[in-house]
């Protein structure tokens, strides 16, 4: 591969990581199929320990879709807090630096809607939009075996970022939501996932409303000095 081509490759994965963010809110404009696989097509590329590739996603849409989302809004009013969590998405007792950096996300989340941390029904409120896939044209649900362990978890992160930074790279906006644990028994049921597969994420998929402000949210990181140490260099 000649030099050119290899920095315009280089330049296409640059760009999608620091363009992409989470899309909370989404156009009605369909997302064709052949577009979805394609970005499937290519993220089933993604690394994987022992090459396990171990990996399950649903694609939803039209009636599927709308069922499936049906369904949970029957069980969150039967149960708001929802079904208890497949797995836990945070540690028990989180450490004061991650749990300032979850807090400032959400605080900044908030603040694009003028939703204030003490509006405890706007924020509510704004949380169970995670429930209708921010109302996304498809909605897709990524799963693991159960006896899968952390190393393949570390995987499933893998595959999700590399779909979201292929759909990105289509014009495509996606929200990974974890959040869908708390309806898990509901999901698994309603999809008739085999009993050894276990509900991830969600991913909301589709064209972002870039006149949303909740679109207008962009997190912070930290910088590399924070959590790399250089060694042995001159
Ligand atoms: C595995 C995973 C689960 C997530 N779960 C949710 C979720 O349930 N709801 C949500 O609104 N955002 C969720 N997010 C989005 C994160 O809040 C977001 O990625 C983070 O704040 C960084 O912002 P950015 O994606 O805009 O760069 C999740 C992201 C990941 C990677």
């Amino acid at each position: 591969m000649s030099l050119t081509i290899w920095r315009g490759v280089m330049s296409a994965v640059t760009h999608a990581i620091q363009n992409r963010h989470s899309t909370r809110a989404f156009l009605k404009r369909p997302v064709e199929e052949g577009l979805i696989r394609e970005i499937i097509d290519i993220a089933r590329f993604s690394p994987s320990s022992g090459n396990l590739q171990p990996w399950s996603l649903i694609v939803l849409s039209g009636d599927d879709l709308s069922q499936l989302k049906e369904e949970v809004d029957q069980t969150l009013a039967q149960s708001p807090k929802g079904e208890g969590m497949g797995y836990p998405i945070y540690p028990e007792n989180l450490k004061a630096q991650y749990q300032a950096r979850r807090a400032k996300c959400g605080e900044d989340l908030y603040a694009t809607l003028n939703v204030s941390r003490d509006d405890r029904p706007g924020r509510a409120k704004q949380f169970a939009r995670n429930f209708s896939f921010f109302d996304a044209p498809v909605g897709m649900v990524l799963a693991v075996d159960r006896s899968m362990g952390h190393g393949q978890w570390a995987d499933l992160g893998m595959f999700l970022q590399t779909l979201m930074l292929l759909a990105h790279e289509r014009g495509l906006g996606t929200c990974a939501q974890a959040c869908w644990t708390l309806v898990h028994k509901t999901v698994e049921r309603h999809l008739e996932l085999p009993e050894e597969l276990m509900v991830f994420c969600g991913i909301a998929l589709g064209y972002a409303d870039n006149e949303h402000p909740i679109n207008t949210l962009r997190t912070e990181r930290e910088p590399l000095s924070e959590f790399t140490q250089f060694k042995g260099f001159v």
